[in-house]
Order: structure tokens, then C-alpha cells, then sequence
């Protein structure tokens, strides 16, 4: 009766897990910060708001904006001009744009397993077939460019790389950017490279793959994760001013423009003072330290080099989804490994996004589970 195009996907595996769960139980399960927006940007919104910024924006997004993004990737070398760069609703929308004007059916998306939820729903609902490049714990779980090799066929017009990653952490090295971005020229695919915490680094260097001067690279990046404003649904795009032309078009009639009071508080995050960034980072990475020492005890790890996740794997004769189950009984809400791909199975999301105190009291559940078998 609907249309395939949806009836072929389902929701994310995540929000199961959700509706299982004890309204006391600990939620080491969350895909965003556990911290309020910054009180500076707040006030530039209520400003915003004040001042009657309350109508449709440009398509594209207030220019102000605009030039405080294309200064932001000056950081990462990359250097874009006004129109290579799109804002919208989140970087969900980013992501959705980019897949809309790039894949055609049939058209194959090669897609880091396990990797983001959004990538093979999004992938389908453009017409597209996902091919699993698979991430190892050997390799720290991050992407090889002679994996990606080996999945380039005719039909390949996309790779995504997700840099620092969710669910792993895993944060790619310049050396495997590199690779992709020759991959994608003498292949004539495009990279979606999806940035989304981009500042949330614990080891390493950013390395964007729109450093590299390629007309095949589309950025995706956004608000939500940096200066904990997952709810205000601002993202964006940095691609070749053609494409951005085409996903203005999608962009255009789905969503005219990204919300206003948003892009005004947005400009304020980007351009404003950025301890607030460095303190959730310091904590974030305490808190990766307590996470480790509990995880050491009972499974085997890598450690995160950013986000805010790890990924284990326990030694468990439970499907991971059924482990999380079991966790989520006693109190404890994780993510199974299978959410996000084939090759997650076996292993758990957990993320730290959550107080010192919850993970301590959570681990004592943890303890108990995997022990127990
Ligand atoms: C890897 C990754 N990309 C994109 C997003 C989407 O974020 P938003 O739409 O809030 O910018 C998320 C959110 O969890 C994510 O983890």
C-alpha cells in the first residue's frame, strides 16, 4: 500500500531499545551531549527572537552565517567560497540533500559497517544499494582505503566517511583521507565526508577530506554535537557550487530554509567564545578514562579517539540485541551493535554522554550481566 521507498526501511534499531526501558534505568545509550547549549548563544536566539527574526531566511541560509562557516573550515584548510556552502535542518537533512543529488537507482553507496544509522535508509530512499565496508577493532576501526578498494564496482557514485565515527570513535588518519580522496578521483565516485564531531577529539587531528581540493568531496557537518545543540536542527553542507545548486533545489521545496532563530544562534556558536567547547571536551575525555578502566576489566575494547562512544565486544553467547535487552531489564540502556550494521553484531554501543557517577553506578550492572555467564 505505501511506498516502497519507505516501506524498505524501518526505525532506527535505537529507539527500541528505548522503549524497553525502566523509567529509573541509566541511559548510557544517547547520541548527544549531556550538556545544556552554552548561556551566550541562548541569549543571541532570544535576541534573535526579539528582534523579529521570525520569517523564511535566504534558501541557502542568512549570509552572515554562511561566511562564519566557510571561515570555520579555514581551521581544517579548506577554503570555500558562499556558494559551496548550504544550511539546513540539522546535518540529517545535510546528509539527505547530498544522497538526493547524487544517487540515482541502482547506484552504489559505499557505506562504513558498523557505521551511522541514517547512511543505508538514506542510501534506499534515494534509490540507491548500500555496500558494507567493514571496520575492524584491528585496525581500530577505522576505514581502510584497500577495503574501500575492494568494494568499487561501475555502479559505485558514493563513499561515506565519518570521521571522528559513530558508534565506534574511531578518528581517521590523514594518511587513509588521503587514500579515499584518490580512490574517489580515479574512480569518479564522490565522498560524503560526515564531520559531525569534528571537535569532540581526543587523539589525532581533524583531517577533512575537502582539504585535498577535490571536486569530489561534499562536507556535512552541524551544531548539534559541538555546542550541545542537538535540538535547535542546524546543519550543513560544503560541496562544488554545481551540486549545491542541486541540493538547493530538494532543499528548496522540503524545507524552504533552516530555522531561523537557529541559524541566528548558530552564528553566534560559531563565531563566539569556544571555552565551552574545550571544557565538554576535558570531560568527555575523563570520562573516556572511566569508561576504559571499568570496560578493561570485562571486554575487549579499542579505545575511542573521539565522539563520545565506545563500541565492546563481551564474551557472550547473546545476540547483542539480546544482551541489550538484558541490560536494559536490570536498569541500563545500551545500544546494540547490530543497529548499525552486519558487522556490529557482537558488540554494544555505550556512550559517555552521561555523569561520572551514572557510568560508575551503570558498570556495576554491566559487571554483574557479563560476568554472570
Ligand atoms: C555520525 C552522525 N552524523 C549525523 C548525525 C546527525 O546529527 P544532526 O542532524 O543533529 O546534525 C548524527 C547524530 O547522531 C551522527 O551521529
Amino acid at each position: 500500500m505505501w511506498a516502497e521507498r519507505t516501506s524498505q526501511i524501518s526505525l532506527s534499531g535505537i529507539r527500541e531499545i528505548f522503549t524497553l526501558t525502566r523509567p529509573d534505568a541509566i541511559n548510557l545509550g544517547l547520541g548527544q551531549p549531556d550538556f545544556d547549549t552554552p548561556v551566550h548563544i541562548k541569549e543571541a536566539a532570544k535576541k534573535a527572537l526579539d528582534a523579529g527574526y521570525t520569517s523564511y531566511t535566504p534558501n541557502l541560509g542568512f549570509p552572515e552565517l554562511i561566511d562564519a562557516i566557510a571561515h570555520y573550515y579555514e581551521q581544517y584548510g579548506v577554503h570555500a567560497g558562499q556558494e559551496q556552502i548550504i544550511c539546513t535542518s540539522g546535518g540529517s537533512e545535510a546528509l539527505h540533500l547530498a544522497f538526493e543529488a547524487l544517487v540515482n537507482p541502482g547506484d552504489e553507496v559505499i557505506l562504513p559497517d558498523p557505521g551511522f544509522v541514517a547512511y543505508s535508509p538514506l542510501t534506499r530512499v534515494a534509490g540507491g544499494v548500500p555496500v558494507s565496508a567493514r571496520v575492524k577493532a584491528e585496525d581500530g576501526f577505522k576505514l581502510q582505503p584497500n577495503t574501500v578498494a575492494e568494494c568499487i564496482t561501475e555502479k559505485t557514485k558514493v563513499l561515506i566517511v565519518n570521521s571522528p565515527a559513530n558508534p565506534t570513535g574511531a578518528v581517521q588518519r590523514y594518511d587513509e583521507i588521503k587514500g579515499f580522496v584518490e580512490l574517489a578521483e580515479d574512480h569518479d565516485f564522490y565522498i560524503v565526508s560526515d564531520e559531525v564531531y569534528d571537535k569532540l577529539l581526543y587523539e589525532g587531528e581533524h583531517v577533512s577530506p575537502a582539504s585535498f581540493d577535490s571536486e569530489r568531496v561534499i562536507v556535512v557537518n552541524s551544531v548539534s554535537k559541538t555546542y550541545a545543540m542537538t535540538g535547535w536542527r542546524l546543519g550543513y553542507a560544503i560541496a562544488p557550487a554545481a551540486l549545491v545548486e542541486e541540493m538547493l533545489k530538494v532543499h528548496q521545496y522540503i524545507q524552504a530554509c533552516a530555522p531561523s532563530i537557529s541559524q541566528k544562534a548558530a552564528y553566534a556558536a560559531l563565531i563566539g567564545p569556544q571555552d565551552s567547547v574545550r571544557s565538554m571536551v576535558k570531560e568527555f575525555k575523563t570520562r573516556r578514562s572511566v569508561v576504559m578502566e571499568h570496560l578493561n576489566e570485562i571486554a575487549e575494547c579499542v579505545t575511542p579517539e573521539g565522539a563520545f562512544y565506545v563500541f565492546p565486544r563481551f564474551a557472550t553467547s547473546d545476540t547483542s540485541l539480546d544482551l541489550t535487552k538484558k541490560l536494559a531489564q536490570g536498569g541500563v540502556i545500551v545500544v546494540p551493535g547490530s543497529a548499525f550494521g552486519r558487522f556490529g553484531e557482537g558488540h554494544v554501543r555505550i556512550s559517555f554522554a552521561a555523569s561520572r557517577q551514572d557510568i560508575d553506578r551503570a558498570f556495576l550492572t554491566i559487571k554483574e550481566e557479563v560476568s554472570a555467564r
